[in-house]
């Protein structure tokens, strides 16, 4: 049995529950960790698209932020939506008081199109998040965005991973959901190496919130005191899982099925 492991959520709500604060605290929740949440924004949003964001104050996502750490606590801190450079900010300031390895997903665009963080915003994710983060979780429009390197092939990715590692993050694991081909080919990469999470293209459009749940995975792991390697690797296999057993949900990019470790053999016989 892992370690229960508190995971501090710093990220927008998803009212479709397919992405964002709601599909991070089922991928803590289905794989035994804590989520607790600083909430930045509120989407009004389905799998459709994103209709409206409202973000809430900088200073309300940190008051969150310090009253979840001041009395549970936390063992690692997830962020996802940030919305503007006001936030990014507020977010370093959070990490660096809190101590805690941080996993972050440097999320800017939805599925559906709708920018989750300001143009001007991303050199500044560059600048004060990348060296702050344990992992930095990057798909290959966000590496590009970040390195200003041309992200088309799982050689593009590595390129774009040595330069944010060269910034200062921990380890990065960089996703290639956006990189054409049969083949979806994923890889981490640390100071000490490189593991490749490679499978075949599942045909779906039910891939709402991917990325949040394979970063909020992840996060879970490193609070429950499995390695990098590890984490990412369960984590990898919980999304391709929740993935193949899409729900079916909404008439455009639909939700995973987050819940399938809870519910064993499940009504396709999937153990
Ligand atoms: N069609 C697919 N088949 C198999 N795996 C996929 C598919 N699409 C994405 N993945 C996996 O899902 C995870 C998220 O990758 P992706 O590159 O889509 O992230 P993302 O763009 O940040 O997602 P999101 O739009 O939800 O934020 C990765 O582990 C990736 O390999
Ligand atoms: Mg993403």
């Amino acid at each position: 049995m892992p370690a229960l492991g508190r995971v501090l959520i710093i990220a927008g709500s998803d009212s479709g529950g397919g992405a964002g604060i709601q599909a991070d605290i089922k991928a803590v929740t289905a794989l035994g960790g804590y989520a607790a949440t600083a909430i930045t924004a509120i989407t009004v949003q389905n799998t459709l698209g994103v209709s409206a964001a409202y973000p809430v104050p900088p200073d309300v996502i940190a008051a969150q932020a310090r009253a979840v750490l001041s009395d549970i606590g936390a063992d690692v801190i997830k962020t996802g939506m940030l919305g503007d450079a006001e936030v990014v900010e507020q977010a370093a300031r959070l990490l660096d008081d809190a101590c805690l390895p941080a996993v972050v997903d440097p999320v800017m665009v939805a599925k559906g199109g709708a920018r989750l963080l300001a143009v001007d915003a991303a050199q500044l994710v560059m600048r004060l998040l990348v060296p702050r983060a344990a992992v930095l979780t990057p798909n290959a429009p966000e590496a590009e965005a970040l390195t200003g390197l041309a992200v088309a092939t799982t050689d593009d990715l590595r390129r774009a991973g040595e330069a944010l590692l060269a910034e200062g993050a921990g380890a990065v694991l960089m996703k290639g959901g956006h990189v054409p081909g049969p083949r979806v080919v994923d890889v981490l990469m640390t100071p000490y190496g490189e593991t490749l999470f490679e499978a075949e293209r599942i045909e779906t459009r039910h891939t709402h919130g991917t990325g949040c749940t394979l970063a909020s995975a992840l996060a879970t792991g490193l609070a429950q005191q499995m390695s990098v390697e590890a984490a990412a690797a369960r984590a990898w296999a919980y999304v391709q899982e929740a993935i193949a057993r899409a729900p079916g949900l909404g008439a455009g990019h639909g939700p995973l099925d987050h819940g399938w470790p809870l519910r064993g053999q499940d009504s396709r016989g999937k153990a």
